[in-house]
Formats: C-alpha cells, sequence, structure tokens
C-alpha cells in the first residue's frame, strides 16, 4: 500500500467536494458558477490522483460511471415497507379525504397539508450510511425490490454523500426517478433509427433504463429524481414532511418542483389547480398532485390501510390524451346546417371513457392537420369537451390512406351549400333538409330544453319517417294508438312516451327559449333573456337594440334573436304551441327583479361548537348568498363565534375581524340585523 502525503490526501479531498458542489449547482438548482471546462478539467485531476495514489473517496464523482456489467439485480427488502396512493379524481374527492383524515383524528381544526406534483416514473429508496449512499432500489412489491446502487449512482443529481446538514446514523430516502419528457422523445427517435423498439411513455423509458445490468447504459439515459419521502431513519427526528424537505433540500437534494405547505381543502385545491395549469409547462411527465397530512405525529395517528397510509392520497389528473386510428369520415348536418366533418375511430379508452367519435371541426383543420381516413392519429379529450384529433402520426402512413374532400352539396339532402360568414364552415341551404328538422326536433325535447323522455335521436328519426312529427309542434299531436302501430312502441312506452310529453308542457321560459333552437341561442343566452323578459310575449317583434341592452349581449345573438322573433312563420309557431296547452312559468325573472342576496359578496368564518351543525351553519350563510371559508383571511367580514371558538378568534381579532354571536347571525337572517 503506497503511503498518500497528507496533502495528497487534502487535495483529493478539496477536489471532491468541490466537484461535488459543482454538480450539485448544475444539476440540482440548476445555477453553475463555473464552466464545463473548468469542471472538465478537475474532474481529471482528481482522476489521475485517485489512480496514482489508489485513493478513492465513496463520494468522489468518479465513482458514478464505471461498474463492470451485472447478470441480475439483486433483491433489497425495504425496511420500512414502500406504500402505495390512494385516489382522488375530483375536488370533491379531495374533500372527502380531508373529511375522513379529520374524522379520523376526531378534530375540526383546518389539517395542514403538502402539496406536489406526481410524478411519473419509478418510486426508488436510496438508504444513506453515516452520511454515504450505501444502496439504491426500486419499489418492487413494496417490501423487496431490486438493488440498481450502481445505476442510481449514474444520475447526476443524486447525492453521493449527505452535505451542510445534521447526518443520521442511517436514513432510508425516497424519490421518483423520472425522465423528461424531450429526453424520451430523443431516445425514441434514436431507438426507432436503430430499429429497435420505441418506450410507450417516459415512464417505461425510465423504468427500463434504471433497472439495467450494465450501467454505462442507464448513464447515457439522463435521468432525474424527486425526493419526496423518508422511510426508516435512525438518530433523527423530522416534526413534518415539510420539515423533511427542508432538510433534504439544504442537504443538496432535488425535491418536487412546486410543493407547498398549505392548510384546508381550499389551500389544496388551490395548489392542485395551480400544478395543473402550470403542468404543461413541467419538463417531465406529471400525472397527479400528491397530498400529504404534514404532520409526522398526525400521520402517525392516521395510520395506514393495507397498501396505503392514510395520511396522504393522490389527485388523478384526467388523461387527456390517446392514440387510435381513423376508420372513417363523415359529414354531418347540424341542426342550423352547418356540416362537420366527423371522425369514426377505432375506439380507445381515454381518462376512463371510450372514445368512437371526434369531431374535425371543419376542412380547413382537415388539410392544415393533413388527416385522412386510415391515419393513426393523437385523439384529445379534455373534461366534458367533445373529443378532437390533435395531429396525425406522419410516421405510421402507409400510402394507402383516403383524403376527405369538401361537400359540394348537402350529404343528407342534396341541396346546395355555402361557406358561412367566416369562410370555413359549409352549411347545407335546405330549409327542409331531414338531417336540421330532425336535430331541431331531437334539440327540442332533449333534456336541458323540454326534457321529454323516450324522444332521444333514434325514435324522433323514426316518428319523423312515418310522417307522425316533421316539426315539433306535432310532437304535441301524437295519439298513443298511432304510437302503438310503429315498431319501437309497445304499451308501456306508447303511454310513457304520452305523459312525457303531457308532463314537458309545465315549463320554464328559460328552457322554452333554448328548446326553439335560435341560432346563438344556447342554455345561458335563454337564461339571460329570461331573466329580462317576463313572459314569451314580451319577446315578440323585439328590436336588436333592446337585446343588445342586456348585460352580455352581444351583436350576433342581438340579430338572431330579433330575426326570430319577427318572422311570422315562427310567431305563428309559437301561438300555436301556446294553444296547444303549454304553461310557461318564468322563475328567472322573479329573482332579478326581487333585491340582491342579502349576505352576497360577504365572506364568512363559522368556528367553535354552535346550536346547529357547522355545516348546516354554513349552507344557511350560502343560501343568503355569502360565502362560507374554512379559514380566517384579511378578506373575511365575518367570523361567527360558538362556544371554544380556539385559535380562529386569535387570527380574527389580529386582523381586526367583526364576530357575531349565532344570534346575532340568525337575526341577519331574519332581515332585523344590519349588515355593516
Ligand atoms: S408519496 C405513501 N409523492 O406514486 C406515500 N409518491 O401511487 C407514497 N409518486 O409509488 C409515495 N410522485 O412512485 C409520493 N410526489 C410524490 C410522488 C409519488 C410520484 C409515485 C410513487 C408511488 C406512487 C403511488
Amino acid at each position: 500500500m503506497i503511503n498518500i502525503p497528507a496533502d495528497i490526501k487534502h487535495e483529493i479531498e478539496n477536489l471532491v467536494k468541490d466537484l461535488n458542489y459543482h454538480c450539485y449547482r448544475y444539476y440540482v438548482i440548476d445555477s453553475p458558477v463555473i464552466s464545463d471546462e473548468e469542471y472538465d478539467k478537475g474532474y481529471r485531476q482528481l482522476k489521475e490522483l485517485e489512480e496514482k495514489y489508489n485513493y478513492v473517496l465513496p463520494d468522489s464523482p468518479t465513482q458514478r460511471v464505471g461498474a463492470p456489467p451485472l447478470d441480475k439485480l439483486d433483491k433489497v427488502k425495504h425496511t420500512e415497507p414502500m406504500l402505495s396512493l390512494d385516489n382522488a379524481f375530483s375536488h370533491d374527492e379531495v374533500r372527502e379525504f380531508d373529511g375522513r383524515v379529520k374524522r379520523s383524528l376526531k378534530s375540526d381544526e383546518d389539517v395542514e397539508y403538502t402539496v406536489e406534483p406526481k410524478y411519473d416514473g419509478l418510486a426508488m429508496e436510496l438508504t444513506y450510511k453515516k452520511g454515504i449512499l450505501y444502496k439504491a432500489s426500486t419499489r418492487g412489491d413494496g417490501y423487496v425490490g431490486e438493488d440498481v446502487t450502481v445505476n442510481i449512482k449514474t444520475i447526476k443529481a443524486v447525492p453521493l454523500k449527505i452535505e451542510d446538514v445534521d447526518i443520521p446514523e442511517e436514513i432510508d430516502i425516497r424519490g421518483e426517478v423520472y425522465m423528461d419528457v424531450r429526453e424520451f422523445e430523443a431516445l425514441n427517435a434514436e431507438r426507432e433509427k436503430g430499429g429497435e423498439p420505441a418506450f410507450a411513455n417516459p415512464r417505461n423509458a425510465a423504468a427500463g433504463s434504471i433497472r439495467q445490468l450494465d450501467s454505462s447504459i442507464t448513464a447515457k439515459r439522463k435521468l432525474h429524481l424527486a425526493c419526496y419521502g423518508i422511510g426508516a431513519v435512525r438518530d433523527i427526528k423530522f416534526a413534518s414532511q415539510w420539515e423533511f424537505i427542508e432538510w433534504l433540500k439544504k442537504a443538496r437534494f432535488p425535491v418536487p418542483v412546486l410543493i407547498k405547505l398549505v392548510k384546508g381543502t381550499d389551500g389544496v385545491i388551490k395548489v392542485i389547480k395551480e400544478i395543473e395549469e402550470k403542468r404543461k409547462d413541467f419538463s417531465f411527465e406529471a400525472d397527479g398532485a400528491v397530498i400529504k397530512v404534514n404532520d409526522f405525529a398526525l400521520q402517525k395517528a392516521l395510520g395506514v390501510k393495507t397498501r396505503e397510509p392514510r395520511w396522504a392520497t393522490a389527485y388523478k389528473f384526467t388523461a387527456h390524451q390517446g392514440i387510435t386510428r381513423i376508420n372513417d369520415i363523415i359529414a354531418s348536418v347540424g341542426r342550423t346546417g352547418t356540416i362537420t366533418p366527423v371522425a369514426f375511430l377505432e375506439p380507445v379508452r381515454i381518462g376512463g371513457v371510450t372514445v368512437s367519435r371526434s369531431t374535425l371541426h371543419n376542412w380547413d383543420e382537415i388539410e392544415r392537420k393533413d388527416i385522412r381516413i386510415g391515419d393513426t392519429v393523437i385523439v384529445e379529450r379534455a373534461g366534458d369537451v367533445i373529443p378532437h384529433v390533435v395531429a396525425v402520426i406522419m410516421e405510421k402512413r402507409t400510402g394507402e390512406e383516403i383524403q376527405f374532400a369538401p361537400p359540394t352539396e348537402c350529404p343528407v339532402c342534396g341541396s346546395a351549400v355555402e361557406k358561412d360568414e367566416g369562410g370555413v364552415a359549409f352549411r347545407c341551404i335546405g330549409l327542409n333538409c331531414t338531417a336540421q328538422v330532425q336535430q331541431r326536433i331531437g334539440h327540442y325535447a332533449s333534456r336541458g330544453a323540454m326534457d321529454i323522455e323516450g324522444l332521444g335521436e333514434k325514435n324522433v328519426e323514426l316518428l319523423y319517417e312515418k310522417g307522425l312529427v316533421k316539426h315539433f309542434v306535432d310532437i304535441y299531436n301524437l295519439k298513443k294508438h298511432e304510437l302503438l302501430e310503429l315498431p319501437r312502441y309497445a304499451e308501456k312506452s306508447s303511454q310513457n312516451l304520452i305523459d312525457a310529453i303531457e308532463k314537458s308542457k309545465h315549463t320554464t321560459l328559460a328552457r322554452f327559449l333554448y328548446s326553439l333552437g335560435i341560432v346563438h341561442v344556447g342554455e345561458y343566452a335563454a337564461k339571460l333573456l329570461a331573466r329580462d323578459f317576463k313572459d314569451l310575449e314580451d319577446l315578440y317583434h323585439v328590436k336588436p337594440e333592446r337585446i343588445i341592452e342586456i348585460k352580455q349581449m352581444g351583436e350576433k345573438i342581438a340579430g338572431s334573436v330579433s330575426h326570430f322573433f319577427n318572422d311570422p312563420g315562427n310567431l305563428h309557431t309559437l301561438k300555436t304551441l301556446k294553444s296547444l296547452g303549454l304553461n310557461i312559468s318564468n322563475p328567472d325573472y322573479e329573482t332579478v327583479s326581487s333585491e340582491k342576496l342579502p349576505f352576497e359578496g360577504m365572506t364568512f368564518v363559522v368556528t367553535g361548537s354552535l346550536p346547529k351543525p357547522r355545516k348546516e351553519v354554513e349552507e344557511l350563510i350560502e343560501s343568503m348568498g355569502g360565502h362560507a371559508a374554512g379559514s380566517v383571511s384579511k378578506s373575511t367580514n365575518y367570523l361567527v363565534l360558538g362556544e371554544d371558538p380556539g385559535s380562529k378568534l386569535q387570527k380574527a381579532k389580529a386582523l381586526g375581524i367583526k364576530t357575531l354571536s349565532y344570534n346575532e347571525l340568525m337575526n341577519m337572517v331574519k332581515g332585523e340585523g344590519r349588515l355593516f
């Protein structure tokens, strides 16, 4: 063994320390202070000294590469099992989670939570002994994982040594190994070129890379790590998740972006929304947000279910995209004559829903995206919005795909077509076009409109074809014996339809206006009209100027509404409908004409024990137009005090917020008290 001079030892130690620090600045906090050349120079110097004196520190950056390939990955037992997470699929389910937490803790106080993105990667455990990275393992089945220590070391953001903090004897740090989306795409492009199969998603790519037997392959894959959890630990105590995260940051570990500490569900939901909004800017794929009770003592009190902790949940974003094939494209004629190209897709599950159709909007869009029958496409579905084609995967073209030309005549009635004002949509000009007429009838009967159960698309088509309903007015002349003669109708279903028609005669003005299918008048515009016009007759012969006066009404709607109510044919239809027994009430008009709700614009916080359950009191406040918040802030107007109010009272006092007793609140509700 060579005897190493003290100054050389010192130099090696300093080089390791410096290089590790610069590695941290570059890979963890993304703010390097030296150039790549300077780093490389130091690295080479270190490598030479290490070789010459055969003195290699365990946290030397040279230890990140060069382990010989393995035959297999060894098994590693986790000291504490690595759990999975329960899911919440809506904000309501997040509130339910919070409700369970509070019930379980038998507390009414707002709970502190940490909220952070859910990384779509692979869970890891990193064990450090006396501050040195000793072992890294995959989650495996939660109890036993695989040893990927040499591979983990190739990730530059992983500290080989814990620095700058009190070092525990031993600690298990957990996190997610992931691949950035751009890296994933570049990797796939390269693999396809080389004839290797592409990875389905960044998660699979990360998993495949970290479980390599040859760590030199892992080293090329540019993986990342985000640390978010703790397993077993000796010699050091953390009071909370947040304190632990702070410690991790100080100790140079990469932690999740956008991690926040909040109180109560309102705070949680705010952060969830923020994460969802910023998600598109993340370099990695996030499939949700993870919500954890902050206080470790509370976590302990809450405990675990079989495989999931009761103190955490994962809020899942709706998956919006899927890949599938366009089997066919048709031109569909809408209620107002607009012709829309619609793609029939090979059914694909997206965010829990099977999608088999997608609008292609118009022919400009088809041309711009070069969409053809037979193409493999990416389909997106966001919330309740109709799915649409995002892009064609050109690499999948075989040459057999067929282009879909714009219509030269209406595909249903053969009438001429014209381009509409904007110049993108084609419109069938045939007033009696079957497609349009049937859809007007279907729309009239639909749920948000007159809500006639049993008059769906198929039945409308049948009644139309049999000549029984050629216009929605005809619905009211349907006779049971006529229905009984039709193939789809038996005694019961015929009676049901007659009853449903009768029942639908009692309706509101807002619904009725919407049912008429006036161009540009959707449910919301119909409601605005109903707020302003007491009776249907008040709209007869209305001028556009009168409609424009209504807040939010634009020229287009005004023109269309006025046009509709000045058309003699339409007025005749309306009169006929009324004579057939339509009974139209207008509750919307009354709401507006009465005073503003008494608590409108006021925020209340209810605390302490009250004569009624808190939820009930809050509902009462909301029914009077007020907002019931969970915690006191500057925007709180009143704190409603029950017995033993606790910390909220102190906070309210500090902020100078007015307090109300339960009785005072009740007086205000009855209109006897005054709002300040
Ligand atoms: S906490 C008991 N935090 O999600 C706590 N997990 O469905 C469990 N994951 O196996 C982990 N990002 O692979 C946590 N910020 C995050 C996460 C996260 C991704 C993964 C992890 C875990 C899975 C559970």
